[in-house]
C-alpha cells in the first residue's frame, strides 16, 4: 500500500494585529490534520503587542517578533526577517495582516510562495480603506482576494476571490465583518492548495491542478 498522504508543507505566518485570518488557518489544519499537509511551524510580527501572537502562543505554535523600529530602513528589516523566517524552513510563507511593505528582495526570495489576503476584489482597491472605498463608489458587490505576492503592492497573480454584496444600510465596519467571515474560508482553502501541491506560480501566472486561474483567479459567490 502507498501512503497517499501529501509530504508536509512548512507555513510560515506574518502578522501585525489581530489574527484572526491566523486563527482560522490554525482552525483548518487541526480540524483536519491528518489529510491537509499544511504546518504552521513560526508566526512572526513586527509588533510585540500583536494579539495574533498570543493565538499562536495557544496554539503551541513558536511565536517571534522583529520590531522594525529597531533597523535602519526598510532593507536591513527585511534581510533580519528573511533571516528569521529561513530558520523555520518554510515552504510556504503566508501574510495575514503584516502592516509592512516588503522590500523587492524580500519578494523576490520568497517568489512563488508568498501569499496575500486583501479585503477587496483586487484589482480593485488596493491598499488602505477598502470598504469605505467600495461604499462611496457605490459598488452593489465588494469582497476579499487571496493572491501570490509580486513586487507590486497588491498586485499578484489572483488565487480565490470571494464575492459579496453590498447592502444599501452598510457602513465600513458591517462590511468588513462580513467580507472577514469570508476572509476566513479562502485563505485555508488557497493554503491547503498550495499544501498539497495543486496551487503554484509559474511564468504565466497562477495555476490550481495546472490550469490557469485567470485573471479574477477562482471565483465563489454568495
Ligand atoms: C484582513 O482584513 C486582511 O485582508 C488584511 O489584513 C487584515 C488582517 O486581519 N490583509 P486579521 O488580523 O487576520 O484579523
Amino acid at each position: 500500500m502507498h501512503d497517499q498522504t501529501p509530504a508536509r508543507c512548512n507555513v510560515v505566518v506574518l502578522l501585525s494585529g489581530t489574527g484572526s485570518n491566523l486563527q482560522a488557518l490554525i482552525d483548518s489544519v487541526n480540524q483536519d490534520a491528518g489529510a491537509n499537509p499544511a504546518r504552521i511551524c513560526a508566526v512572526i510580527s513586527n509588533r510585540a503587542d500583536a494579539y495574533g501572537l498570543e493565538r499562536a502562543r495557544h496554539a503551541g505554535i513558536p511565536a517571534a517578533v522583529l520590531d522594525h523600529q529597531a533597523f535602519e530602513g526598510r532593507e536591513a528589516f527585511d534581510a533580519a526577517l528573511v533571516e528569521l523566517i529561513d530558520g523555520y524552513a518554510p515552504d510556504l510563507v503566508v501574510l495575514a495582516g503584516f502592516m509592512r511593505i516588503l522590500s523587492g528582495s524580500f519578494v523576490r526570495h520568497y517568489k512563488g510562495r508568498l501569499l496575500n489576503i486583501h479585503p477587496s476584489l483586487l484589482p480593485r482597491y488596493k491598499g488602505l480603506h477598502t470598504h469605505q472605498r467600495a461604499i462611496e463608489a457605490g459598488d452593489t458587490e465588494h469582497g476579499c482576494s487571496v493572491h501570490f505576492v509580486t513586487e507590486e503592492l497588491d498586485g499578484g497573480p489572483l488565487v480565490v476571490q470571494a464575492v459579496i454584496p453590498v447592502q444599501s444600510d452598510d457602513t465600513p465596519a458591517t462590511l468588513a465583518q462580513r467580507v472577514h467571515a469570508r476572509e476566513h474560508q479562502i485563505y485555508p482553502l488557497a493554503v491547503r492548495w498550495f499544501a498539497e501541491g495543486r496551487l503554484r506560480l509559474d511564468a504565466s501566472g497562477a495555476l490550481l491542478d495546472g490550469q490557469a486561474l485567470g485573471a479574477s483567479g477562482h471565483l465563489i459567490r454568495p
